[in-house]
């Protein structure tokens, strides 16, 4: 198994905002995380990523422990988290956020030699790599005509497109997406959609939180759904969906 989380509990003084939570995600699948507002999913990502730490229990990520690193730390691991509301510099290009979202890249290739850069520019050879890198995912998320916009001209789904691309530029084995489908419209989503399979066929392993259940139901192998911090269900995605908690969290008690 490519991440195995074991046991997770976050709280937040009183708040219990995941409660013992386990599951598994294997190399290549696109898991679904569905729950209603407030149920910790974004709190359980956030965990995974190591943006919080864990009151209690693991997070297995090839058989090595690493809830205890830092979220830079993790990302050099290979799990990448995107954010629910991207927080861009509306000034800045997308090719520049993109320059930045290559810091991994960097320190692998300088080190702390990486410094000299912020002086001198970043030596041709690496430039000519990121570059093309750059190319590559903005290619891959339909982005590439709006390179040199900035980042304030972009619609909504197109700041949430950054977000994505500035997530693959890390070489993310297994990229954490929250809410990536929320606020966008029809157009945007379809589009969003093929992007996340031709990730998939790229093979990167992904881990979706939506309440879009057209578009996650149709796009996820598996999916957990949780509520008040918990795991309510888990497997295929259509049998998660139906499950009557899961209706009853969602819409209550009456229509489950
Ligand atoms: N940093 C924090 N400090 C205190 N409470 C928090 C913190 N972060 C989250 N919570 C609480 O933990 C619970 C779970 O929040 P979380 O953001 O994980 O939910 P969510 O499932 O992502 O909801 P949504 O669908 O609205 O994004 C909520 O009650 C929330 O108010
Ligand atoms: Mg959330």
């Amino acid at each position: 198994m490519l991440l195995d989380i074991q046991n997770l509990t976050k709280r937040f003084g009183g708040l219990t905002a995941v409660s013992n939570v386990s599951f598994g995600v294997e190399r290549g699948e696109i898991v679904g995380i569905f729950g209603p507002n407030g149920s910790g999913k974004t709190t359980t990502l956030s965990l995974i990523a190591g943006i919080l730490k864990p009151t209690s229990g693991a997070i297995v990520w090839k058989d090595r422990d690493i809830s205890t690193l830092t979220p830079f730390e993790v990302a050099q691991q290979g799990l990448v988290k995107t954010f629910q509301n991207p927080q861009l510099f509306p000034e800045l290009t997308v090719a520049q956020h993109m320059r930045i979202a290559c810091h991994l890249h960097v320190k692998r290739a300088l080190g702390i030699g990486r410094l000299r850069t912020l002086f001198s520019g970043m030596p041709a050879e690496l430039d000519r790599t990121l570059e093309h890198k750059i190319g590559q995912m903005l290619e891959l998320c339909r982005l590439s005509s709006q390179r040199n916009d900035e980042a304030g001209a972009l619609s909504y789904g197109g700041e949430k497109m950054l977000g994505v691309a500035m997530g693959m530029v890390c070489d993310p084995e297994l990229l954490l997406l929250d809410e990536p489908a929320s606020g966008l419209g029809h157009d945007e989503i379809t589009n969003l959609d093929a992007v996340l399979r031709d990730l998939k066929s790229h093979g990167v392993t992904l881990c979706i939180i939506d309440h879009k259940v057209g578009f996650l139901g149709r796009l996820a192998d598996r999916s957990i759904a949780l509520h008040h911090g918990a795991v309510i269900a888990t497997g295929k995605t259509e049998d998660v969906l139906a499950n009557e908690a899961v209706v009853a969290a969602y819409l209550g008690k009456k229509h489950a």
